[in-house]
């Protein structure tokens, strides 16, 4: 017998978004029918059920979109809204006849009934709350078939479906490479994926119905560069690498986050590399590593694997540790066990949890199983306690000595200690040995491996190709060594970049001088990789930026060093393409013009202008293509200042008529690089106006100039309010770390403090600690900069050397 019970009471708690129903009995046992109608209004807020706003034949036009993770589909329907609650989703919709109306399923059945129709969707697979997806608007597509027939869209706006061309080829490719590497098909009848023009991340995986940025997914042959080809093919893997994991098989709860987060990362790279050999991704991969080693070496870092107690701390851990360091030690794990063996475990991993949950125990069990080697132990020192090792290697009487710290930015030891898969090579990287390292201190005999050691030419390098996530600290001999080997060019792209990476760190936390890292920067200037270039120069900038609050006096010695550093890289690369010349040169063309404009070098900026001048007129010139264009802006920039700011309003003429999302994101990284800082004002007050999209603020608020940091926070303070009430989630965060970050002084670091001390939220709390800590790191730095006695004549020394 059916019995119909009424709920006695409703109560909604807000503060924990939890709907509570009381029944005056004992609900009975068994299966039963929980009705509830809702109502909700469509939001602008970019979670939820929201509205995005597009153009169609010059008219505005609502779409409605949905991003649900990580707990917002409760904005939309009653549910149990947590991971591992999965359920069926049978989904049906009134729409407005002539708009598309797209969900995770396909279509089964529309009833046009007027100025509406009733659109029927079929039955979901059990999957969970977060990757339910529904979008209303009017589009265009792009369509084919992947070799085993699955249906897979690429819808654009109206008129744009050619740009949607290279990421439908990527996508093609991506689901044959997951099917054969997971060995499970791709479990749903169709991949559609969507540019949505107002969104808060870069892309998310909706299950069966991927929705982007339009920056991550269009890729416009003319207009758009090759740093954003790369970008739209990486977004792309890692948004269907989620179609398995993390979609069929799914987080038990957002403390295993990084699960889908830090693999689906890695994995990208592994499609990337196979479709891409030439762009040699996993040098680039160094970023990642080198952006998840700065945020775990904060003592507000958290571990990969982090305790969620409220539904406002997730957002905050979509952050670099769940995805950067998330990757890089799964990447050390591969490497440590085999690929082989590595995706052997993994496909059983993916079947054994199908269509359920699992946590990283789940994991490890599985690798552990697949290669009998002690998985579990060594990835708990890596995934329960936060923050990584350095390793300092002294060579004493023949022997290696090894010894593990934690490594913080601040120059102080923790107490961590982990199991190290410790790989070395000496004097070529045929002799190579590894072990696992899990003391404090050790003393090991490599006579056999280090015959070698009494050539002139000896070198020992530790972490061969930078595949762990470790630090490595050379004892004075044996880094000199090193430096001689990158002279002499012995050492690979990757361990050239964790040479000069690990040194950057050590400077930074006091633990080695500037000049001797100065002097490391210096056996570079043959340099033929992209990445490694790219960091150098990143390092160079950062350096400058210090010495500009530490030795302003010795800033313009600095900027000639670095300039006939760079000078020459820039001259043989020049700002045209060579016909047939491969995508990393027109990566470093870009890094390297940008650098040097910031830089303030003249020829470069004159360069710019002349060419700049020619494309205000004609937008389709050859002498500005994509790829030099955030160059060309930035040196016009420096130009600009606030009696002429002709440049300034140019670059707007140009966002305000190009409909390319990525020409806007140029235009937007540029305006704030002016060293004037009432321009700078200028501009940061542009990213309140309305014709700025809040999805977008942030690249602007990344580009402002080195010297204007200051002007950047104080703008801050006086807007909170504002901003506080428009962005929410990761966006709020970033407003906070890019505006907090970089200042360098301790009277910052206390004005920070005093700030947040009455404005901090739950939602916001870890990354506030994190830039003020950040802060307090810089101030440090720059004392200690400030100490280094022979600094100004080692910097002069360099800037007339070359
Ligand atoms: N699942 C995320 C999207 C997401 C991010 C949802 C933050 C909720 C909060 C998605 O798979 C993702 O990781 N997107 C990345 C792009 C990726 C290529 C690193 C992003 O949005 O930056
Ligand atoms: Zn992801």
């Amino acid at each position: 017998m059916i019995s119909v019970l009424q709920p006695v009471e409703v109560t909604n708690v807000p503060e924990d978004e939890i709907l509570i129903i009381c029944f005056n009995e004992v609900l009975p046992l068994g299966e039963g029918t929980l009705t509830i109608a809702f109502q909700g209004t469509l939001n602008d807020k970019m979670h939820g059920f929201y509205r995005s706003v597009y153009e169609l034949n010059g008219e505005k036009k609502n779409m409605a979109v949905t991003q649900f993770e990580p707990a917002d589909a409760r904005r939309c329907f009653p549910c149990w809204d947590e991971p591992a609650f999965k359920a069926v989703f049978k989904i049906t919709l009134e729409v407005p006849s002539e708009t598309v109306a797209l969900s995770n399923m396909p279509v089964i059945e529309e009833k046009v009934n007027g100025p509406t129709k009733t659109v029927y969707f079929q039955e979901s697979p059990i999957m969970s709350t977060y990757l339910v997806a529904v979008i209303v608007g009017i589009f265009d597509y792009v369509e084919d078939f992947t070799t085993d027939g699955t249906r897979v869209r690429v819808y654009t706006q109206v008129g744009k479906s050619a740009q949607g061309k290279f990421a439908l080829e990527v996508a093609l490719k991506t689901l044959v490479l997951f099917k054969e590497y997971f060995a499970v098909p791709y479990p749903l009848p169709k991949m559609d994926m969507i540019a949505i023009p107002d969104f808060a991340s870069g892309a998310m995986e909706n299950y069966g119905l991927v929705t982007y940025r339009e920056t991550a997914l269009l890729f416009d042959e003319k207009h758009s560069a090759a740093a954003n080809k790369q970008r739209v093919a990486v977004v792309v893997a890692h948004e269907l690498a989620h179609q398995w994991f993390g979609n069929l098989v799914t987080m038990e709860w957002w403390t295993h986050l990084w699960l889908n987060e830090g693999f689906a990362t890695w994995v990208s790279y592994l499609a990337a590399d196979q479709f891409f050999p030439e762009w040699n991704v996993w040098t680039q991969f160094l970023e990642e590593s080198t952006t998840g080693f700065k945020l775990d070496a904060l003592a507000g870092s958290h571990p990969i694997e982090v305790d969620i107690n409220h539904v406002d701390e997730i957002d905050e851990i979509f952050d670099a540790i769940s995805y950067r360091k998330g990757a890089s030690v799964i990447r050390m794990l591969q490497s440590y066990l085999g690929a082989e063996v590595f995706q052997k475990s993994l496909a059983a991993y993916i079947k054994r949890f199908a269509y359920s949950n699992a946590k990283t125990e789940d994991l490890w069990a599985a690798l552990e199983e697949g290669s009998g080697e002690p998985v579990r132990t060594l990835m708990h020192s890596w995934t329960k306690q936060q923050g990584y090792p350095v390793v300092s290697v002294k060579l004493k009487d023949g022997k290696l000595q090894l010894e593990q710290t934690q490594f913080l930015s601040s120059g102080s030891t923790g107490v961590g200690q982990w199991v190290v898969p410790v790989t070395l090579c000496c004097c070529s990287y045929s002799r190579q040995e590894k072990f696992l390292f899990d003391g404090k201190q050790e003393d090991f005999d490599l006579s056999g491996l280090m015959e070698c050691q009494k050539k002139d030419n000896f070198w020992i390098k530790l972490n061969v190709n930078q595949t762990s996530f470790y630090r490595v600290s050379y004892d004075e001999e044996l880094a000199s060594r090193l430096r001689y080997a990158i002279e002499t060019n012995k050492l690979s792209a990757a361990d050239r970049y964790g040479v000069l990476d690990d040194a950057y760190a050590l400077c930074m936390a006091g633990k080695q001088k500037l000049v001797s890292l100065l002097h490391l920067i210096a056996t570079y200037k043959d340099e033929t990789e992209y990445t490694v270039l790219a960091h150098a120069i990143t390092t160079s900038l950062n350096i400058a930026e210090m010495m500009a609050v530490a030795a302003p006096e010795e800033l313009g010695s600095l900027k000639k060093f670095l300039i006939d550093f760079l000078e020459p890289f820039a001259q043989k690369l020049g700002w045209d393409a060579k016909s047939g010349e491969g995508h990393l040169n027109a990566l470093l063309r870009g890094t390297l013009l940008t650098a040097l404009a910031e830089l303030g070098h003249e020829a470069t900026i004159n360069e710019a202008v002349r060419r700049f001048n020619v494309f205000l007129e004609d937008r389709e010139t050859p002498l500005l293509p994509p790829d030099v264009r955030k160059a060309a802006y930035v040196a016009l920039m420096q130009t600009v200042n606030k009696s002429n700011k002709t440049g300034y309003e140019s670059l707007l003429k140009i966002y305000r008529e190009t409909d390319l999302s990525q020409e806007k994101v140029r235009v937007l990284g540029s305006l704030a690089s002016c060293p004037d800082p009432v321009v700078v004002r200028e501009a940061l007050d542009f990213i309140l106006s309305p014709e700025v999209r809040n999805q977008d603020a942030i690249f602007l608020l990344r580009g402002v100039c080195s010297g204007a940091h200051e002007v950047a926070w104080q703008w801050l303070k006086e807007n909170w309010d504002y901003i506080l009430g428009a962005y929410s989630g990761t966006l709020l965060t970033y407003f906070v770390n890019i505006t907090v970050s970089p200042l360098a002084t301790d009277e910052k670091g206390d004005e920070a403090e005093e700030f947040f001390k009455s404005r901090t939220k739950a939602s916001i709390a870890r990354t506030v600690k994190q830039s003020i800590e950040r802060v307090r790191i810089n101030a440090q730095w720059v004392k200690s900069i400030k100490g280094e006695a022979d600094l100004g004549n080692v910097i002069r020394a360099l800037a007339h050397k070359q």
